[in-house]
Order: C-alpha cells, then structure tokens, then sequence
C-alpha cells in the first residue's frame, strides 16, 4: 500500500488517480488545512496532520504501507517569508515526524515534492540538476533542508528516495472529476482564468521591464497529470533501485506572463482587465527546466506539451468549479 501525505491537495490528489488507474492500493493522509476531502478518490482516507507524531503512529500500524509519496507541505511563497516558523514547522518537522514513523516500521521508499524555489535565480537556463542552489526564501528552504535530510537518511539508514522539483504546475484532470482549487489563489492560470470569469476584476502583471522578450516573467508550466505520471513512474524505478535522487520536472519550454493571458483570453473567447504594476520581490526573471535526466532515467515524457491544451483543461474544471458556463 502506497502512503500519500497531502491527497487531498492538488497535486496529491491527480497522483492518487493515477496510482488507482495503475491498480495500487492507496490511504491518503492530509489535515484539510488547504486540501478538499472530495478529490480523495481512494477509500481509505486519514485526516491527520504530520505534527501529530501520535496519529502518524496510528497510520502506519493501521495500514501495511511499503512506499510513501510525500506532498504536504504548506505552500506560499510569500506568507513563508512574513511566517517562517509556521514552514520550518510544518514542512521540516513534519517530514522529519514522517521519516522517524517510516523507520519505526521498516518503510524504506519515499518520493518527495521538492520545487524549482531550491534553485532560486538561475545562472543559465534551462536548469539542469546540478544547478547551484540558492533558494531566495524560506519555503524554498524548507525544500532544500528536506532534500538534505533525505539525503542523510539514505546514507545513514538505507532510506530509498527521490526527489521531484516541479516547476509551475497547472492544469487540471482532462476528465474533470477533480481540479485545482486553493483559496487563495496564488497561481498564474487560475487567477487569470477567474478574470475571464469575472469572479476577478483584472489581472496584475508584477514587473514588465524583466530582461526578456516581452519584459514579463517567464516560467515553465507542466501539466499536474504530466506530474503525476511521473510520481508513478518514480515509485516504479525506485523500487527497482534505478532512481534518483532528483528529478527536474517541466516541459522545457518557457512561456511569459503576457503569453498565458493572450492563450487564455484566446481559449475563453474572453477579454478581460490587465493592469501592468511594479515588480514583485524575488521573482526570478525566467525559471525554465532541462528535463533531459527525468526522460532518460524515469522514462518520462510530458504529454500536454502545448501552453493552449493546458490551459484549456483548467479552464473546463474552472467553469465546473463555479457551475456557470
Ligand atoms: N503547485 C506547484 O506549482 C508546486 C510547485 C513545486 C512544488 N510543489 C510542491 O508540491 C506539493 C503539493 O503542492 P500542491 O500544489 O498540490 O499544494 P496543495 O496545498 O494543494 O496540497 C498540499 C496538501 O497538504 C496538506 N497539508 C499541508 N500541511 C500538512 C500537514 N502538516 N499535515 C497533513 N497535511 C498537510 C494540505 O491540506 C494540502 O491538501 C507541495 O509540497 C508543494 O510544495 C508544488
């Protein structure tokens, strides 16, 4: 049985649909802080929170788990920044209540969601793996640390891992059961999406004087079922001892901030309010990955390789989510 931490999350929960689809057996544990108890697709279902090394103790006496998918974690970039101890908590001590219960009962494989944030700004793009990493804030930190104590763990007690670093996930299950969904809502798509809505006045473009073409930020969007597939597939060569220890995940492609609202006013058939404002703190000019080590090693191959298709699945699940059309 596979233990995903964060089902009920967005990534989380399109993973958990691709493990069922593929006959695993999954429970999903998630503390609803963020995540939505109706995009669990599996039974067996835990609403429990990693701090509670208690609870987390339950879980594995429950349940013959073999292999963990690691996703909780707290996720804004900017709150890590104003709240640090709440993402030193909750992502570093929660992973590390994690590893301890995976050890206590012989859980040896773990896949880990770690984030283009440990690269922080890039010296050359695309970014390979063994780019230098500088992560700017401390969410990005909490990733880097957990990698370290991966790393750690493996050396000194044969703990199995890999770690996955997507860049900007995006889009939605094409079948539409389940989607993205955060409140608030902090990523690029959605939030222009919700302006072709109209549940959002405008968009605001943060800095168009960036040294690239159009002067807008730009960054590499794969699409969360790209990412899931990719979650299975690293279980799959984990368990054959063939993986590791990070991935990058992208399509490879960057796409600028001006570029996904023109594709997304052009799949909506909307117009919408764009207002241009100053730049936002930290924000790289351009995060591109070299995905090159995931297709060799992992097999991997993204499969919603145009901007124009994934935006037009988050748009389909945006229309479901607020029910008008
Ligand atoms: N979305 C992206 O573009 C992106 C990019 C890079 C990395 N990541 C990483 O991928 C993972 C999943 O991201 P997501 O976009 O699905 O986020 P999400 O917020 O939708 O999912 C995270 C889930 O973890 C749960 N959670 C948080 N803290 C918990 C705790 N202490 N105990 C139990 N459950 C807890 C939340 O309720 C939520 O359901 C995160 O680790 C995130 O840092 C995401």
């Amino acid at each position: 049985m596979i233990l995903v931490t964060g089902g009920a999350g967005y990534i989380g929960s399109h993973t958990i649909k691709a493990l069922l689809s593929r006959g695993y057996e999954v429970v999903a544990l998630d503390n609803l802080s963020v995540g939505h108890r109706e995009f669990v697709l599996c039974e067996e279902f835990v609403k429990a929170d990693l701090l509670d090394r208690e609870a987390l103790e339950r879980v594995f006496q429950k349940y013959p788990i073999r292999s963990v998918i690691h996703f909780a974690a707290k996720t804004a970039v900017g709150e890590s920044v104003e709240n640090p101890e709440v993402y030193y908590y909750n992502n570093v001590v929660g992973t590390l209540n994690l590893l301890s219960a995976m050890r206590a009962h012989g859980v040896g494989e773990i896949v880990f969601s770690s984030s283009a944030a440990v690269y922080g700004d890039p010296e050359r793009i695309p970014i390979p793996e063994d780019h230098p990493k500088r992560p700017k804030s401390p969410y990005g930190r909490t990733k880097l640390m957990m990698e370290e104590i991966l790393a750690d763990y493996s050396r000194a007690y044969g703990i199995r891992y890999v770690a996955l670093r997507y860049f900007n996930a995006a889009g939605s299950d094409p079948e539409g059961v389940i989607g993205e969904w955060h409140d608030p809502e902090t990523h690029l798509i959605p939030i222009v999406l919700e302006a072709a809505l109209g549940v959002r006045d405008h968009v605001e473009i943060f800095g168009t004087d960036y040294p690239t073409p159009d002067g807008t930020c730009i960054r590499d969007f794969i699409h969360v079922v790209d990412l899931a597939e990719a979650h299975v597939l690293a279980l799959e060569r984990l368990r054959e001892g063939r993986a590791g220890p990070a991935y990058n995940l992208g399509t490879g492609v960057g796409h600028s901030v001006r570029e996904v609202i023109e594709v997304c006013k052009r799949v909506t058939g909307r117009d919408f309010r764009v207002v241009e404002g100053p730049r936002r703190p930290g924000d790289p000019p351009a995060l591109v990955a070299d995905p090159t080590k995931a297709k060799q090693e992992l097999g991997w191959e993204p499969r919603f390789t145009e901007l124009e298709e994934i935006i037009a699945t988050a748009w389909e699940w945006m229309l479901k989510l607020y029910g008008r059309r």
